[in-house]
C-alpha cells in the first residue's frame, strides 16, 4: 500500500478538485471575514451575489464601521440571522478604535472581536496570515468524526476540542491556509452532510475509520435538537387605494430587531377582529376588503410563526406609516414575510 499522509493527500485532492470561489482567491482579512460570516448560515451558491454586493458597497472595515444599519440590513437581507451583520459592525468599530481600522493580525486578537468565534478567528488567520490554526466548521466536524468514527455528538465541547486537536496535529505548518480549505472542501463536497457519501474519490479513502466500519451515514452524531416553539400570527396587508402599503419597524431587540414588518396581530385572528383591531388603530377598512390570504410559515431557528393573514384595502391610514412601491425597495423587510413579497416589493 502506498505511503498515506492525512495532509499530503488531501491538499494533492484539493488541488485537483478545488471549486474556483470568489472568496479563495484574495488574502485580504477583510473581504475573508465577509465570507465566513455569511457562509455560517447560508449555502455556497447563495452566498456568491451577497458576498460581491456587500464589498461593492462596503469594501473596507471603515466602510463597515461607519455603514448606516439600514443600508447593513438591506445589504443582508434574505442571508438571516441579523445579528451577525450587527456584530460584524460592532466588531468593524473596534477595528478602528483598537487597530488602527485594520483586521487584527493573530488568532488571539480576532477572537476577542464581537461575533468571531473560533471557527471564524481561525479561518480568517490561517487563510490571510498562515498562522498554524485550526478552522473547524460544520464541514469539518463531519469529516473528521467520519474519520475517527466519532461517537460523541459533535455539538459537545468535549468532540469539538477532539477533534480540534486531531486537526491541529495534521495540520502542516507552512501550509495551514490550503490545508484548512481542503478540508472544508471534503466536507462541503464529497463527504457532505446529505449522509450519501461519496467516498469513491475520497482522498481519505483506506484510513477512514467510519467507511471502514460501514458507519458514515450513521456520523456525525448530534444531541437531538428542543422542538421549536409555535406562534400564530397574522399579518395584515394593509394596502390604500394609490397602492401605498403599511410598514412598521419591529423593536430594537429581540427577533428581527429593527426590521421592518407587514403589520401583525398575535396568533389567529377572524375577520371581524381584524375590523376590530384597524378601527382602535384609526386605520378605518373600506365595507367588504378584508380578504383572508394563503397560509404561509417561516422557520427560525427556534421559533415557527404560522401566518394567517388578510390583504385589507383602507380608507384612512390611522396612525401606522404607509409606504409606496419605490419606498418599499429601499426597506429591508425579512424573509420571514417572503410569502407576501409579491405584494410588497
Ligand atoms: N464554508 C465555510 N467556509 C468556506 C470556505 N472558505 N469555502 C467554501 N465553503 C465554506
Amino acid at each position: 500500500m502506498k505511503d498515506f499522509s492525512f495532509s499530503k493527500d488531501l491538499i494533492l485532492w484539493y488541488e485537483e478538485n478545488k471549486r474556483s470561489l470568489p472568496w479563495r482567491e484574495t488574502t485580504d482579512p477583510y473581504k475573508i471575514w465577509v465570507s465566513e460570516i455569511m457562509l455560517q448560515q447560508t449555502r455556497v451558491e447563495a452566498v456568491k451575489p451577497y458576498y460581491m454586493r456587500f464589498l461593492a458597497a462596503l469594501p473596507t472595515v471603515q466602510d463597515l464601521a461607519n455603514a448606516d444599519p439600514e443600508l447593513l440590513n438591506k445589504l443582508w437581507q434574505g442571508l438571516g440571522y441579523y445579528s451577525r451583520v450587527r456584530n460584524m459592525q460592532k466588531a468593524a468599530k473596534e477595528c478602528l478604535a483598537l487597530y488602527q481600522g485594520k483586521m487584527p493580525g493573530t488568532y488571539k486578537e480576532l477572537q476577542s472581536l464581537p461575533g468571531i468565534g473560533e471557527y471564524t478567528a481561525g479561518a480568517i488567520a490561517s487563510f490571510a496570515y498562515k498562522e498554524p490554526v485550526p478552522a473547524v466548521d460544520g464541514n469539518v466536524l463531519r469529516v473528521i468524526s467520519r474519520y475517527l468514527a466519532l461517537e460523541l455528538p459533535v455539538d459537545t465541547p468535549r468532540a469539538k476540542e477532539q477533534i480540534a486537536g486531531f486537526v491541529r496535529s495534521v495540520l502542516p505548518k507552512d501550509r495551514p491556509d490550503v490545508f484548512n480549505q481542503a478540508l472544508i472542501e471534503l466536507g462541503a463536497t464529497l463527504c457532505g452532510p446529505d449522509r450519501a457519501a461519496r467516498c469513491g474519490g475520497c482522498p481519505l479513502l483506506g484510513h477512514c475509520q467510519a467507511f471502514e466500519k460501514e458507519m458514515t451515514e450513521l456520523l456525525p452524531k448530534r444531541t437531538p435538537k428542543k422542538p421549536k416553539r409555535v406562534e400564530e400570527r397574522t399579518p395584515l396587508l394593509l394596502v390604500t387605494e394609490d397602492g401605498k402599503m403599511a410598514l412598521c419597524k419591529r423593536p430594537e431587540k429581540g427577533l428581527l430587531q429593527g426590521l421592518w414588518e407587514i403589520p401583525a396581530l398575535e396568533g389567529k385572528a377572524t375577520p371581524e377582529e381584524v375590523g376590530r383591531v384597524l378601527k382602535s388603530w384609526g386605520c378605518l377598512p373600506v365595507p367588504g376588503e378584508i380578504q383572508p390570504l394563503p397560509h404561509a410559515r417561516h422557520v427560525f431557528s427556534h421559533v415557527v410563526w404560522e401566518m394567517d393573514g388578510y390583504r385589507v384595502l383602507v380608507e384612512t391610514t390611522g396612525g401606522l406609516s404607509f409606504f409606496t412601491k419605490e419606498e418599499r425597495k429601499a426597506l429591508a423587510v425579512p424573509s420571514a414575510f417572503k410569502a407576501y413579497f409579491r405584494y410588497l416589493f
